[in-house]
């Protein structure tokens, strides 16, 4: 079995579901539902006995041991944080608690329950670490893209918050002799993400005929990889990765908020067009985020030189998916949009406005 936590968010989900349908080996799902986790997401699964859920805190460490020892994984993936970076800036306390005190909860957890292990046990267990290339910081239009070795220079507090974690986790590793892989990938995008990242929200509010709100001049730049893509990465990663190693995960896919917004626009205006007009006319640029990384870009040569591989999807291919999908997933996408999501859109952007 392997232990996932983070399960019922955007990109555990995504992994659980690409899991099961390739591999026979059980998962069990370690998630704490805050408002980004939803098991509807997962429902596909409900009469699988293959998926094992359990509602658990990653701080709480008496629930950690006792999963750990009744189930007996041999690895476990980390996806589990608070990853909003607009959500960071109003509230950074969640951030400091999930992110850092949740994985060192974790690590130690994982660092009792290898003393459990024989030594052969231990030498084939994996820790898979799920980062993210905003621990670089912020690149302008002529740096060279993040490598493995650029020094770390986090900017919001989210950033600052899985830096922290992947360096717990390499101390881990050079410590403890913990077989840790950190993976640090860079913005995801494809079905089941939370409408509170740019894409998913960009669909909804276009659908729902909302402005689409473009932070500052629309000219930030983020590499774009679609979301099934990333969890082959990381499979490959699992099976393949030297232990202690880092690996970063892109898409070659650099593009500016407003290119993305308008090739949205396109594929909506093609796939369910408005009785008159173009979904463009609802753009509107609103007020900038607060220390607005400028450019994030991967260079992802290491995963294919060391573990062949490489993206399958385009942008082109993989938005016109992603579209597709929202349109024929609504019912998704209006149970989500309720709730404390709906509370957290009116003020977050009642302030921008
Ligand atoms: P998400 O916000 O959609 O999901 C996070 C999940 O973690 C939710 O199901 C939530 O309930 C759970 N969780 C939060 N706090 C928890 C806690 N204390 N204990 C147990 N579970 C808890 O996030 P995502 O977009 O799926 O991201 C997954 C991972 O990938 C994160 O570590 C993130 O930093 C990283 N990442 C994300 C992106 C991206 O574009 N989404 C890019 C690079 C890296
Ligand atoms: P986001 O999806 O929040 O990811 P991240 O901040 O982790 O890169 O945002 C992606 C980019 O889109 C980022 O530059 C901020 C911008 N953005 C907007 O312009 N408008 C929005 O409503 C949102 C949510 C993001």
């Amino acid at each position: 079995m392997i232990l996932v936590t983070g399960g019922a968010g955007f990109i555990g989900a995504n992994f659980i579901l690409d899991w099961l349908r390739t591999s026979d080996q059980p998962v069990l799902n370690v998630d704490k539902l805050t408002y980004a986790g939803n098991l509807q997401t997962l429902s596909p699964l409900r009469d699988n006995p293959r998926h094992v859920f359990s509602q658990v805190d990653i701080c709480d460490r008496i629930a950690l041991d006792g999963l750990l020892k009744q189930h007996a994984p041999r690895a476990v993936l980390h996806f589990a944080a608070e990853s909003h970076v607009d959500r960071s800036i109003h509230g950074p306390g969640d951030f400091v608690q999930t992110n850092l005190v949740g994985t060192f909860t974790l690590l130690e957890a994982v660092r009792s329950y290898l003393h459990t292990l024989s030594e052969a046990s231990k030498a084939r267990f994996r820790f898979l670490h799920v980062s993210t290339d905003e621990v670089y910081g912020s690149l302008s239009a002529t740096d060279p893209q993040f490598s493995e070795t650029m020094p770390y220079a986090p900017n919001s507090p989210y950033a600052a918050t899985k830096a922290g974690s992947d360096h717990l986790v390499r101390a881990y590793h050079h410590t403890y002799g913990l077989q840790t892989l950190t993976t640090n990938c860079s913005n995801n995008y494809g079905p089941y993400q939370f409408p509170e990242k740019l894409i998913p929200l960009m669909i909804a509010n276009a659908l729902a005929g909302k402005p689409l709100p473009v932070y500052g001049d629309g000219q930030n730049v983020r590499d774009w990889l679609y979301v099934g893509d990333h969890c082959s990465a990381i499979r490959e990663v699992l099976q393949h990765g030297k232990p202690g190693e880092t690996y970063n995960v892109g898409g070659w896919n650099e593009k500016k908020n407003l290119d993305v917004v308008h090739t949205l626009c396109d594929l909506l205006d093609r796939l369910k067009p408005k009785a008159s007009g173009s979904y463009r006319s609802q753009i509107i640029s609103v007020k900038d985020r607060p220390g607005h990384d400028r450019r994030y870009a991967i260079d992802a040569r290491k995963l294919e030189r060391e573990l062949g591989w490489r993206p399958a999807e385009t942008f082109e291919t993989g938005l016109a998916r992603t579209v597709q999908w929202y349109l024929d997933n609504q019912a998704w996408s209006d149970e989500v949009a309720s709730g404390e999501y709906r509370t957290w859109v009116e003020t977050h952007y009642a302030q921008r406005a």
